[in-house]
C-alpha cells in the first residue's frame, strides 16, 4: 500500500478513535479551525487537541473493516498506551493544561479566591530577567527555583506558585519546571476569561549557576524612565510595555511580599482592561498610611496604583497607548495575547520543529 493510502487510513483510524483519545492526548496531530485561523493571521502553524473535522468519509464498507483493525492497532501504539509506555513524542501539554485548570477551580481558598494571577506573577518573573545583549535570563531554566534568585525581593511570595504547580509536576514528570512555569501562567490568563495564549514548549531547566542577578526586574517605587530601561533591556517598545502592564487587572500587592497593598481592579481574577480604564477614568492621590508610597482611588479609597503604573498616564507617550486600550478591549486583548507571548518566549532557542499549541478552556 502506498504511504499515502495508509496515511489516509490512519487518519479514518484516529477518526474512529478520536472521542477516546481528546481525553488522553493533545499531540499535535490536528489543528482546530479556531487555530488555524489565528495561524493565517499570523503566519504560524497553530495546534490544538481538537480532532480533525476533515478527511474522507466514502470509504467503501471492506475498507471499513480493515480501517478499525489498523486503527486499534495504531491506536494503542500510540494514543492508548498506558503511562508505561509513555514515548515523549507524544507528550500532552492540553492534559497538563487541564489539570491546571482544575487545581485552579478547586483552591478557591487563595487570596480573591484564585492562584492565577500569582501563576500569571511566577511566569512573568521568570520571564522578565531577560537581557537581550548578554542573551542571559529568561524563561529558559527556572532558575528562580534555587538562590540567591529565589529570594530576590522581587520574588517575595511567589514560592507559592511554585508550590501550587509541585504536584503537577509530580502527575507529569516530563514537563520541564521551566515549561510548566509558563504553561501555569498560559492557563491561568485563559481560564479567567483572558485571549488565547499560543504556547510553545521546549524549555529547558538550569542549575543555580543561571540564576540572574538581582535588579532585574522593576522597581514599582519609581517612574517611566526607570520602567523604560527595565522593559527596553527585554526588547520591549513602549506599545508592548503598556499592554504588558495590563496584566494589573489580575491580583493584588500584598504587604507581606513588596510592602504594598491592595488590588488595582474591582474583578482581580477576570482578565480585563480594567486596569486602563481605572487608569484615566478614576482621580488617584497619595494614600495616607504607614507603607510605602503609593496611590489610591479618592471615590472608594479601595483600588491602588504604584508609582510605576501611574508612570503610564504621567508620560505622553505611554498615556496614548493607555488610552488606545481603555477605549477598547479587544484591541487589548491581540495586544497582550502577542506581547505576552513574547516575553514567554525570551532567549528561548526553540526551532522550527517546535509546535505551537492554542489550548482550549476546561469549560469550552
Ligand atoms: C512596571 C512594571 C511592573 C511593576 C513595577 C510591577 C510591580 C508589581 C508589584 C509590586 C506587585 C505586588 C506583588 C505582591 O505584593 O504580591 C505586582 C503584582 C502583580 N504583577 Fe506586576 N509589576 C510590573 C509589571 C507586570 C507585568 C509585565 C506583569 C505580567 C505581564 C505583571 C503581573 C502582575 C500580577 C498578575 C500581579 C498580582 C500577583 C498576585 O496577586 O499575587 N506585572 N506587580
Amino acid at each position: 500500500m502506498s504511504s499515502a493510502a495508509t496515511r489516509q487510513m490512519f487518519r479514518a483510524a484516529a477518526r474512529v478513535a478520536a472521542p477516546a483519545r481528546r481525553n488522553l492526548s493533545s499531540a499535535p496531530l490536528a489543528a482546530s479551525r479556531s487555530a488555524f485561523r489565528q495561524g493565517a493571521n499570523s503566519g504560524r502553524r497553530y495546534y490544538s487537541s481538537e480532532a480533525p473535522k476533515s478527511g474522507s468519509s466514502s470509504l467503501p464498507i471492506w475498507l471499513g473493516a480493515g480501517v478499525v483493525g489498523a486503527g486499534a492497532a495504531y491506536y494503542y501504539l500510540t494514543q492508548g498506551a498506558e503511562a508505561k509506555d509513555f514515548k515523549p513524542e507524544f507528550k500532552d501539554f492540553q492534559a497538563v493544561y487541564n489539570e491546571i485548570a482544575k487545581a485552579l477551580q478547586e483552591n478557591d481558598d487563595y487570596d480573591d479566591g484564585s492562584y492565577g494571577p500569582v501563576l500569571v506573577r511566577l511566569a512573568w518573573h521568570a520571564s522578565g530577567t531577560y537581557d537581550k545583549v548578554t542573551g542571559t535570563g529568561g524563561s529558559n531554566g527556572a532558575t528562580m527555583r534555587f538562590d540567591p534568585e529565589s529570594s530576590h525581593g522581587a520574588n517575595a511570595g511567589l514560592i507559592n506558585a511554585r508550590n501550587f504547580l509541585e504536584p503537577i509536576k509530580a502527575k507529569f514528570p516530563w514537563i520541564s519546571y521551566s515549561d510548566l512555569w509558563i504553561l501555569g501562567g498560559v492557563t491561568a490568563i485563559q481560564e479567567m476569561q483572558g485571549p488565547k495564549i499560543p504556547y510553545r514548549p521546549g524549555r529547558l531547566d538550569r542549575d543555580f549557576t543561571s540564576c540572574t542577578p538581582d535588579g532585574r526586574l522593576p522597581d514599582a517605587a519609581q517612574g517611566a524612565d526607570h520602567v523604560r530601561n527595565i522593559f527596553y533591556r527585554m526588547g520591549f517598545n513602549d506599545q508592548e510595555i503598556v499592554a504588558l502592564a495590563g496584566a494589573h487587572a489580575l491580583g493584588r500587592c500584598h504587604t507581606s511580599n513588596s510592602g504594598f497593598d491592595g488590588p488595582w481592579t474591582f474583578s482581580p481574577t477576570v482578565m480585563t482592561n480594567d486596569y486602563f480604564k481605572l487608569l484615566i477614568n478614576s482621580k488617584w492621590q497619595w494614600r495616607k498610611w504607614d507603607g510605602p508610597k503609593q496611590y489610591e482611588d479618592k471615590e472608594t479609597k479601595s483600588l491602588m496604583m504604584l508609582p510605576a503604573d501611574i508612570a503610564f498616564i504621567q508620560d505622553k507617550t505611554f498615556k496614548q497607548t493607555v488610552e488606545k486600550y481603555a477605549a477598547d478591549n479587544d484591541v487589548f486583548f491581540k495586544d497582550f495575547s502577542a506581547v505576552i507571548v513574547k516575553l514567554f518566549e525570551l532567549g528561548v532557542p526553540f526551532t522550527e520543529a517546535n509546535p505551537t499549541y492554542v489550548f482550549k478552556t476546561l469549560e469550552q
